[in-house]
């Protein structure tokens, strides 16, 4: 079984070709990704009609890149796995257009695949099969949200951010220490210089009752009760926390920070952080008996995360997987994988009328 995967949700245009080989195992014989981050940097971040232009521009080629590096021909190819949403809707639309075209045209089956079960499934796809129950940790420029697969293929919402996802908090501190874009990489860097302790920035709690949970929260026994005392994500008010920061160090922009200064800062924050994303995500591993924990998403990338992950599990004895650096951060192969998942399902394509959706929802079932 062979899949196409196409993403077009944000800045990067990518295309990769996923295999199945007969015990199940999947494998990625090509991964193409088409930046646009020198274009968007100039504007300190994404322009969406910027971004849908260039993806028009470079569809076509990175589409034919993938299947020269895989060393296959469009015969070769069993279904098309395409990204429906969430994300940018114009970016969302090139992508889907030529999916639904090509599937049209050469009579390939396509699959609409939600963002996140690409980012979720970019685990299995680069360490294997996890075991289940596991509890996943999405955390990109666009979500930080916890899931809880009681098997796989199977998604239920455990919680979510309430304002701001983590890697645009590491994108807008990047931008208010003038560092350029995007910031994560760049604060994770600069952090490893800094003292983690120098400034006491707030960790996030919200301690009053969920009253704005959504029914697409999926909640186990004692889970509802738990969440009275601690519930989702926040992570405005750190980033109003560091603005204030920067506005008292410089005198309210009267002199500049010192290297030095930026990289406390950026330790100071990266370490507040990262404790509210694990002290989350391991507190819902227990609620939901988890035999292990996964991170995704473009800020899985970060080495302070990473380490800081991998130490909590080993204490408490929890196996923690993480994706590869280049399969971290938005590519297709992890598309195909998701598409390769809802195939393992029975499902055998979608009729062609779907659309392009900017506020999809992932539902149980992918
Ligand atoms: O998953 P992704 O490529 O796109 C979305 O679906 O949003 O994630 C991009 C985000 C950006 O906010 C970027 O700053 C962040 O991931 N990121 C990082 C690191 N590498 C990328 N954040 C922290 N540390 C990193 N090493
Ligand atoms: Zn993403």
């Amino acid at each position: 079984m062979r899949v196409l995967g196409i993403e077009t949700s944000c800045d990067e245009t990518a295309a990769a070709v996923v295999e199945s080989d007969e015990t199940g195992a999947w494998r990625a014989r090509s991964s193409v990704v088409a930046s646009q981050v020198a274009i968007h940097r100039e504007w300190g971040g994404v322009v969406p009609e910027l971004a849908a232009r260039q993806h028009l521009r470079d569809i076509c080629g990175v589409v034919e890149q993938s299947l020269a590096d895989a060393d296959v021909r469009w015969d070769d190819i069993d279904a098309i796995a395409v990204t429906q949403g969430p994300g940018l809707v114009g970016s969302l639309l090139v992508g889907v257009s030529f999916a639904k075209a090509v599937g049209a045209a050469r009579g390939i089956p396509v699959l609409p695949v939600h963002h996140l079960a690409g980012h979720i499934e970019s685990l299995a796809l680069h360490n294997g099969e996890l075991p289940y129950p596991a509890i996943v940790l999405v955390v990109s420029g666009g979500h930080t949200s916890l899931y809880h697969l009681p098997a796989r293929g199977v998604y239920l919402l455990a919680g979510r951010t309430r304002d701001d996802a983590a890697g645009e908090a590491y994108d807008k501190v990047a931008k208010l220490v003038g560092l350029g874009y995007p910031g994560g990489p760049i604060v994770d860097r600069r952090a490893r210089a800094g003292n983690p302790h120098a400034i006491a920035f707030p960790v996030p709690k919200l301690t009053h009752d969920d009253r704005n949970i959504g029914p697409e929260t999926h909640l186990p026994a004692g889970f509802a009760q738990a969440l009275k005392r601690r519930a989702d994500f926040s992570f405005s008010g750190l980033k109003t926390a560091v603005r204030r920061h920067v506005e008292l160090a410089t005198d309210h922009g009267a002199r500049p920070l010192t290297d030095a200064e930026i990289d406390d800062i950026c330790a100071s924050f990266q370490r507040v952080v990262i404790q509210t994303l694990l002290d989350r995500t391991f507190r819902a591993a227990e609620w939901f008996d988890a035999r292990a924990i996964g991170i995704a998403g473009g800020v899985a990338a970060n080495s302070g995360l990473r380490a800081g992950a991998e130490a909590r599990g080993a204490a408490v004895g929890l196996p923690v997987f993480v994706p590869s650096v280049a399969l971290a951060t938005d590519n297709a192969a992890m598309i195909a994988a998701a598409g390769l998942r809802r195939w393992e399902a029975g499902v055998r394509g979608s009729a062609l009328d779907f659309n392009a959706d900017a506020s999809l929802v992932l539902q149980p079932r992918g």
